[in-house]
């Protein structure tokens, strides 16, 4: 399906049960929706998933480039608007955690519940830039493949390499379709996102953090600042896991995404 308020075809899948709680699912960079499929399936029948493709990944369009965070947390208002979600939980991974925070900034009346996995609330460390920087070098000359590659050795688990084989296909080949051109316009936003650190006090909504303990992007440490500063949220380290706990991990996964909604209604 297809939502065209944001100004660009924006791929979506709204799934179950009309009447359920809206669940919008919110994958990281640079991934798609299909990443969350263990978890759609996965929810009982008084939810309802949505799951959609962040500009540029997936299938959805490209659009105009430069991108900036605040386009992508408008893009998820207009398919929240589109759909007349009341009330919807956000789930965000890591990018997906970063759209999630600036949504609440932005809105923060509108969200049931925050689900924040392997993401932090911090800006990117000049570090950070730095790396982004020398990712889009490699994408301008054509190496794809190799940035792929890369990436793939530092979102699993070393030890997931050599065991989660089907998991590592899917996401090089979900990177390789991706375009250039979004690739590097959403490593320039990522660079330049702001910071929610300031936020995470404020937030009064029920909300849960889960983090793969071997997730060298956004480690464990990260998400035990969220913990500290968001008052009354619930912590959740998920064993054998690195940054893609929804994926590398999806029993441990589920059991604390299901635990957390059914005792938050
Ligand atoms: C992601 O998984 O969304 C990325 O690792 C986020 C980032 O690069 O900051």
């Amino acid at each position: 399906m297809w939502n065209k308020t944001s100004g660009l075809n924006q791929f979506y899948n709204d799934r179950g049960n009309e009447d359920g709680i809206p669940v919008i699912f919110i994958h990281g960079f640079p991934f798609d929706s299909s990443t969350w499929e263990n978890q759609v399936v996965a929810l009982p029948s008084n939810f309802r998933p949505v799951v959609y493709d962040v500009r540029g990944h997936g299938q959805s369009e490209v659009g105009d480039i430069p991108y900036s965070l605040e386009f992508l947390v408008d893009d998820l208002f207009a398919l929240i608007e589109n759909l007349e979600l009341q009330q919807p939980i956000l789930c965000g991974l890591s990018m997906g955690g970063y759209i999630a925070l600036r949504a609440y900034e932005k809105w923060p009346g509108l969200f049931k519940a925050l689900i924040l996995c392997d993401t932090r609330a911090e800006g990117d460390s000049n570090t950070a830039k730095i790396n982004r920087a020398h990712a889009i070098k490699t994408i301008w000359n054509g190496d794809i493949k190799k940035y792929a590659e890369d990436s793939v050795k530092n979102l699993f688990w070393s030890e997931n390499i050599l065991s989660k084989i089907p998991e590592i296909v899917q996401i090089k080949s979900i990177i390789e379709k991706t375009s250039p051109d979004a690739l590097c316009a959403a490593l320039m936003a990522l660079a330049a996102r702001t910071d929610s650190t300031e936020i995470l006090t404020g937030i009064n909504i029920p909300t849960l953090i889960i983090v793969g303990e071997h997730d060298k992007i956004t480690p464990p440490i990260a998400a035990e600042f969220l913990h500290e500063n968001i008052n009354g949220s619930e912590l959740v380290i998920i064993k054998k896991a690195g940054h893609l706990s929804n994926l590398e991990n999806p029993e441990e996964f589920n059991k604390a995404l299901l635990h957390f909604l059914e005792n938050m209604q």
